[in-house]
């Protein structure tokens, strides 16, 4: 039951009674009145739901008590119970904010029905207002660093407008965030904010995900159904990886965008919309108009207000904060106790050059806490980052760049060969690395880890030089 407690208003002892009944038989709490300062007095005790409320009463009129409901933002959902059924009574009535109206006598099926479609509306209130207020009271956005601090102050301006907003960066660097952010911020926030994933959706369903369809448009649109920008109307939309779409769509958008109006999928009747647009790309957009795949005309109309997301590399002093705050999330999420970073995990963190930006990082330190042994410091092993004394730093994971772009380049075997793939031997000798600092050094324990005999390990340890290498702390303090 989306709702419970329910008030009965009417003069009629015989109606009143009734309708009591068939709620209590439903199982909803009902109290009745017979007057309006009889309903009055005990809406003051208690908070209700919903109200059956007769409009002529001896003490006034139903509609004045419902005109004083107003727009208590809790107020309960007021059903208009009429004999004197006339239509322009019943427009009144929903004019004033009423959730519905019968006209007397009524059925046991009408009243049935009425609540049927008062539960659904009722659901529907509070997930939106769950979904509204979930995480909006504070910024998920976290940097401290010059450039996110200039990033927030734009983020804080635009806000404030109703703009359209590219939004571009590298993968991963918080594109989505900050469109969160700039709907938290906006004052549309209470207003729909839709989200389209351009690049999720396959290119013959993208047109009717933006615009909707009409029922037998295509093979398996068995109902109409309102698309993103109806849904998103009043309020903002996020067009994610907009670079995605195809030229046909971009003319279609560009039209919403300019007109503010388009037809669902074979419909013809044009539909308008007021939406606020928030577009993101990782994809230079003025190289993707050069390069004739994206609409100049669209691109301008998208880039009014843009906004550039830096990436981790290039705000570094961001890496102990967000490391801390994600070691944090995920130590509660997995129910591991972890005691901090170990100081040379601390520097391998900070000297990654992070390609995948704010999401490898998130990835790299779930990994870790879930590798992380009990009550123990984060280590480089465990992030998959490792630095060596001899050859300068470098980093183990083989999908990301080999070298951060402050350090020293390595003797030169390490650069990954054609096609970014990285030699087999090279992989080996890492892997080697790798297991030896899990076991701190130890070679018996690293043989057993490989599982292969000490006298392979010493082999391939002199095969690869290895011998020398400081293998990294897995706690300090
Ligand atoms: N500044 C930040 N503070 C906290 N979390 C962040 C920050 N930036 C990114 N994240 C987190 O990193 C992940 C990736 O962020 P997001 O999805 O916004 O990136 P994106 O730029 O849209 O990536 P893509 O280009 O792959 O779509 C998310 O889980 C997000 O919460
Ligand atoms: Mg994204």
């Amino acid at each position: 039951m989306a709702f419970d407690k329910i008030i009965v208003v009417d003069d009629e002892l015989i109606i009143r009674k009734t309708l009591e009944q068939q709620l209590r038989n439903r199982r909803y709490a009902v109290a009745s009145a017979s007057t309006i300062a009889e309903c009055e007095a005990i809406m003051g005790k208690d908070q209700f739901d919903l109200i059956f409320l007769d409009v002529r009463l001896p003490d006034g009129d139903g509609t004045d008590l419902l005109e004083r409901i107003g727009d208590d933002p809790d107020k309960p959902m007021v059903v208009m119970m009429t004999g004197y059924g006339s239509v322009e009574s019943a427009v009144n009535c929903m004019r004033l904010g009423a959730f519905d109206y019968v006209i007397k006598p009524f059925s046991s099926d009408q009243i049935e029905v009425i609540l049927k479609k008062a539960e659904s509306f009722s659901q529907l209130v509070k997930v939106s207002r769950y979904l509204n207020t979930e995480g909006q009271s504070k910024s998920g956005i976290i940097g401290e660093s010059a450039p996110m601090q200039d990033l927030k102050k734009i983020i804080r301006k635009v806000a404030a407008t109703e703009a359209t907003v590219l939004i571009t960066g590298e993968n991963g660097t918080g594109k989505e965030l900050v469109a969160n952010e700039i709907h938290r911020l906006s004052s549309l926030v209470n207003a729909p904010f839709i989200r389209v994933n351009c690049a999720a959706i396959s290119e013959n369903l993208i047109e009717s995900e933006f615009f909707g369809h009409e029922k037998g448009s295509f093979t398996g649109a068995t109902q109409r159904r309102e698309g993103r920008f109806e849904l998103a109307n009043n309020g903002t939309i996020l067009l994610d990886e907009i670079s995605e779409i195809s030229p046909q769509l971009q003319a279609k958008l560009l039209r919403v965008l300019q007109e503010k109006e388009f037809e669902r999928v074979g419909g013809n009747k044009t539909i308008r919309v007021n939406v606020r647009v928030l577009a993101t790309t990782n994809r230079d957009l003025m190289k993707e108009v050069d390069a004739g795949r994206f609409r100049q005309d669209l691109f301008y109309r998208l880039n009014v207000f843009p906004i550039h997301v830096p990436a981790l590399r290039d705000r570094k002093d961001d890496i102990p904060l967000l490391a801390s705050r994600f070691l944090e999330v995920f130590t509660r999420k997995h129910g591991h106790s972890v005691k901090g970073y170990s100081k040379s995990a601390e520097e391998a963190l900070v000297a990654h050059d992070w390609p995948g930006n704010v999401r490898e990082l998130q990835n790299t330190i779930e990994r870790a806490v879930i590798l992380c042994d009990n009550n123990a410091y984060i280590t480089p092993a465990n992030l998959g980052l490792i630095r060596m004394s001899r050859g300068g730093a470098e980093v183990l994971e083989a999908q990301s760049k080999p070298v951060a772009a402050d350090a020293p380049m390595p003797s030169g075997d390490d650069t990954p060969g054609e096609g970014g793939v990285i030699p087999l031997e090279e992989v080996e000798r890492r892997h080697i690395l790798h297991a030896l600092s899990c076991t701190s050094g130890n070679r018996t324990q690293a043989a057993e880890l490989l599982s292969i005999s000490i006298r392979t390990l010493r082999n391939k340890i002199n095969q690869y030089r290895i011998e020398g290498i400081e293998i990294p702390e897995p706690a300090a303090k």
